[in-house]
């Protein structure tokens, strides 16, 4: 262990309070926010490779792409506008959740749930009715912006809802949904493929609305955050949903926590500039650097990617919807491991095992490729030998599935103070949807270039992450929110950014009860 340089949460202070349905039921509720981002990931790279949304909107795209008869399985066609097109939403979203912290914090979280479900139900109509290239663009800003909203304030919704001890489980439900978005997008893309009209990129476009209205309903009947309301100025509110959500009347130590993280919050009025400071070096670094890991682990490549394999290795025709059922199952299946160990285990632990488990794979799969494909790309795939590469790929899926995919979003959300945490999740919702644009823009040119070293390097950078998260992660479990300055503080490497009078909210340091 890097010397005492993780934090046992176990430790820190126990609220009174159980799991109550009522708090189960709006946090599944409110994690559907996570169905609208999932549904789009899934959709978009099925719908932009029919031929007849190609032929309507992108002639010149649709002709290069007919043209191109190589079988060089390391350098497919790509289409820099076609993938400049499915990125409009990422840039957007990016935009878009820095506009939604500001909302998150001064109207609450569950009034940025609620404007992103009609943004992205707007984005879907226009889209679904798309005449030209111009409506198909506004339809997908109008998604991105309502994906900025749900990933900006659902996570945090989630995590300030959670009793500490059920935080990890409760807030994986919005990955759980993203897991769900995908597997459905993907399946409902394989049947649109097959209307003889042409018009079934119209409805796989449209059927956004059906997540949009689920997370749009949804919210009209969530109730905000006990933190959320106090910072507001609803202090009874807020008490009363207090003791709601933890089913007892005893809740006046956490209330009081709350009060006093609220009244330091009143007195930034420049969330911005705050995060800046030292003393918050550690939460902006954790912030930063989880997105990007995330999307560094090459997850989306390999889910782009996967149906390219899956066809070479000889799954024929089929290949798109057998590479979507295996891949997509896994990945919702691999997400319940995690829900169900979170706050046992940790974060550290499945942070941990998830990127050996990742490292593993991708260097077996680097290899495997470079063994039949070489450089040149061509190969005849013996099945025994395409059999193994889909599981070794379906191990590694599980392996993001269980630790950088919902942990990406639970961790951010859970680090910061009420003060900049709105500001915080805005950085992360941004660093990843910069990093999904840049790496949907680059991977297939990366792959030309690199070919199976690709795997190679997904393989380094997650090797580089497992040292981040283990000499620089401490460990969150079951650490009340308010509370978590504790942790940065006894951090052997963080805690000298923090002085003794800036720590906890500015309470003294409490001793950890045991
Ligand atoms: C990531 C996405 C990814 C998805 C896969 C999410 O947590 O942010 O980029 O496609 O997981 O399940």
């Amino acid at each position: 262990m890097a010397g005492g340089a993780h934090f046992d949460g176990g430790t820190t202070k126990d609220y009174p309070g159980k799991l109550t349905g009522f708090v189960l039921l709006t946090c599944i509720v409110a994690a559907t926010g996570g169905l609208i981002f999932g549904y789009d990931l899934g959709i978009s790279g099925g719908v932009t490779s029919m031929n007849p949304f190609l032929k309507k909107f992108f002639p010149s795209v649709y002709r290069k792409e007919t043209a191109d008869t190589s079988t060089n399985q390391y350098c497919k066609f790509d289409s820099q506008l076609l993938t400049a097109f499915t990125s409009s939403l990422y840039l957007a979203a990016l935009v878009a959740s820095f506009f939604a912290s500001y909302v998150t914090r001064k109207a609450g979280r569950k009034f940025s749930m609620l404007a992103g479900g009609i943004i992205f139900f707007a984005g879907a109509a226009l889209n679904g009715g798309a005449k030209d290239v111009g409506m198909l663009i506004a339809g997908r800003i109008l998604l991105g912006i309502g994906v900025g909203f749900a990933n900006q304030s659902v996570p945090v919704y989630l995590s300030e809802m959670a009793p500490a001890r059920y935080r990890g489980m409760l807030n994986m439900s919005f990955q759980l949904m993203i897991t769900i978005g995908i597997l459905i997008a993907n399946l409902v893309n394989f049947g649109t493929n097959k209307i003889v009209g042409g018009w079934g990129w119209r409805v796989s476009l449209a059927l956004a609305a059906i997540p949009a209205a689920i997370i749009t309903v949804g919210s009209l009947f969530l109730p905000d955050t006990p933190n959320s309301l106090i910072d507001r100025g609803h202090d009874d509110a807020a008490l009363n949903m207090l003791r709601r959500i933890r089913g007892t009347n005893d809740v006046e130590e956490e209330y009081k926590d709350l009060v006093v993280a609220s009244n330091e919050s009143k007195k930034i009025k420049h969330p911005w500039a705050n995060i800046l400071k030292r003393k918050y070096r550690a939460q902006l670094t954790v912030a930063i650097m989880i997105p990007f890991f995330q999307q560094l682990t090459g997850m989306n490549v390999i889910m782009f990617y996967a149906p390219v394999l899956f066809k070479t290795v000889g799954f024929g025709a089929n290949a798109s919807l057998y590479s979507a059922v295996i891949i997509g199952v896994v990945n919702v299946i691999a997400t319940f491991v995690s829900i169900a160990t979170v706050d046992r285990f940790g974060r550290r632990t499945l942070f941990l095992e998830g990127g050996t488990q990742m490292f593993i794979c991708q260097l077996i799969v680097g290899t495997m490729i470079a063994i039949k494909f070489g450089t040149t790309g061509e190969a005849d795939i013996p099945k025994w030998y395409a059999i193994l590469l889909v599981l070794i790929i379906c191990v590694y899926v599980a392996g993001f599935a269980w630790s950088w995919g919902p942990l990406g979003w639970l961790v951010p959300s859970e680090i910061f103070p009420l003060e900049i945490r709105s500001a915080g999740q805005a950085i992360t919702v941004s660093v990843n949807m910069f990093f999904t644009f840049g790496i949907a823009q680059a991977f297939l040119a990366m792959l030309c270039h690199l070919k199976f070293g690709l795997f190679y390097f997904f393989a380094v950078w997650v090797f580089i992450m497992n040292g981040f998260i283990y000499y620089l992660l401490p460990e969150t479990k079951n650490v009340p929110i308010e509370d978590m300055a504790i942790v940065w503080k006894k951090h052997s490497f963080w805690g000298r950014f923090i002085d003794d009078d800036q720590d906890n909210n500015g309470k003294p340091p409490h001793t950890p009860e045991v």
